[in-house]
Order: structure tokens, then C-alpha cells, then sequence
């Protein structure tokens, strides 16, 4: 059985999509066999993503699938190294589904107390329902400022639950990079690579430390 990672969130657009792709681009790109299951079938945006990817012929190719559930995209787990689910938003049910089979569950959240109220419900909610509050992670998007930045990392850990290292600024690049098939260490400014490959770093870390 492969390492399971889901991207969850209770609001629309903090980042599950585009953090998601990114982690299938880097362990992709470090040899792993990575599946990235797209269980957003209304949207289907990491097929359209990866479909752009294709056309563009961007290495390395990232496998990207769409299943109707998680318990479907489970079963594929076993065949890879690691199993990325990017999740639909507002659905608690479906939510606690993919939790309780992920090693590691990270939310992303924007910065402002609208985006993390809510997001620090979701996890309340989970760890409610039995998810070991260990396996639950924030990772911090969408920011304009250093001073947001802390502010929020402040109140996500206040409410008792750990935040990735690192996180992604507010930049039509990491949009226009998307719009291209291009993960967010894939941009064409340097400076905003290294900071998607922080964060990223912090989360391969954590995976690894949980497996
Ligand atoms: N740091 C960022 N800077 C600029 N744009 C961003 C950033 N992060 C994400 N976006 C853009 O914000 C939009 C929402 O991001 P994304 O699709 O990753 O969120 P999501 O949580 O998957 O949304 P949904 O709930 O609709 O599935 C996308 O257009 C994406 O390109
Ligand atoms: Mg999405």
C-alpha cells in the first residue's frame, strides 16, 4: 500500500487543486510512481491541467485520474508509491471518507479569519470524528504580506494543529503557470519556484516522517 495524501477544504479555491499538482510534479520528478486522483468530477480541473500539460509536452508527465469516490481511488493506491487526492470542497461526507484513509490530510487556507475559521472548524470536525489529530496539516496560500503570514500561522497553530514550513505568496504567475499545464515550482520567475519548492519540501518532509 502506497502513501496516501489528501488535499481537503471546506471553502472553494484556497489551493487544493494547484497544491496537489505540485507535489505529483515533484515526485514525479523524484522517481516516484505518483497517482493523482482527481475526485473533483464536477470540475475535473487537474485532468483539464494535465490534459494542458500534455499538449504543451511538459516533463515530467504526471498521472492524473478521476474517480467518483475516494473508496474507488483507494484501490489504486496499492499500485503506487504514493497517491495524491485532490479533493472536492464543501463536502463534509466525502471529506471524513478521504481522511480516514490519508496518512497525511492537508488543508490549505488563505490568510484572512474568513478563509481560517472556517478551514479550523473542518479540522475540529474531523478530529471529532476520529481522525488522529497528528495526521491533519495546514498549509498556508494565497498571502500578501509577511506580517499575514505570521498572523495566520499564529492562529492555526493557537487552534492546536500544525502548519507546513513555508507558503505561497499571491502572484498571477503561479495562475498563468496553471493556465499552461505547469505545476508552481514550474513558473517562469525563479524566486517564486523556490518558494513553491519550500513548501513543498516541508510537506515531503512530513510525509516522510508519517510513513
Ligand atoms: N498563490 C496563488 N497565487 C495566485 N493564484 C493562485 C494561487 N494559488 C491558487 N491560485 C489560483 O486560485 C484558483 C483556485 O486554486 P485551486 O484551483 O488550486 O483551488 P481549489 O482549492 O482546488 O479550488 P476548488 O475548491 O474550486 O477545487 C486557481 O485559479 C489557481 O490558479
Ligand atoms: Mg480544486
Amino acid at each position: 500500500m502506497g502513501t496516501v495524501v489528501a488535499f481537503v477544504s471546506q471553502k472553494g479555491g484556497v489551493g487544493k487543486s494547484t497544491l496537489a499538482r505540485a507535489l505529483a510534479r515533484e515526485a514525479a520528478a523524484g522517481g516516484l510512481s505518483v497517482k493523482l486522483a482527481d475526485l473533483d468530477t464536477q470540475q475535473g480541473t487537474s485532468l483539464d491541467w494535465q490534459r494542458a500539460r500534455l499538449a504543451a509536452s511538459i516533463e515530467p508527465i504526471v498521472s492524473v485520474e478521476p474517480f467518483g469516490n475516494a473508496a474507488q481511488a483507494l484501490k489504486a493506491a496499492a499500485s503506487y508509491d504514493l497517491l495524491i487526492i485532490d479533493g472536492p470542497a464543501r463536502t463534509s461526507s466525502a471529506t471524513l471518507e478521504i481522511a480516514k484513509a490519508a496518512g497525511l490530510v492537508v488543508q490549505p487556507s488563505g490568510p484572512s479569519l474568513d478563509d481560517l475559521r472556517p478551514a479550523v472548524r473542518e479540522f475540529h470536525a474531523l478530529v471529532k470524528a476520529g481522525i488522529p489529530a497528528n495526521r491533519l496539516t495546514f498549509a498556508l496560500n494565497h498571502i500578501g504580506t509577511d506580517a499575514e503570514e505570521s498572523d495566520a500561522r499564529a492562529f492555526l497553530e493557537e487552534a492546536g494543529y500544525p502548519v507546513l514550513a513555508g507558503y505561497l505568496p499571491e502572484r498571477p504567475a503561479y495562475r498563468r503557470a496553471q493556465n499552461g499545464g505547469h505545476a508552481v515550482t514550474e513558473t517562469k520567475f525563479a524566486a517564486l519556484n523556490a518558494r513553491a519548492d519550500a513548501l513543498m519540501q516541508s510537506l515531503v518532509e512530513r510525509v516522510n516522517a508519517d510513513g
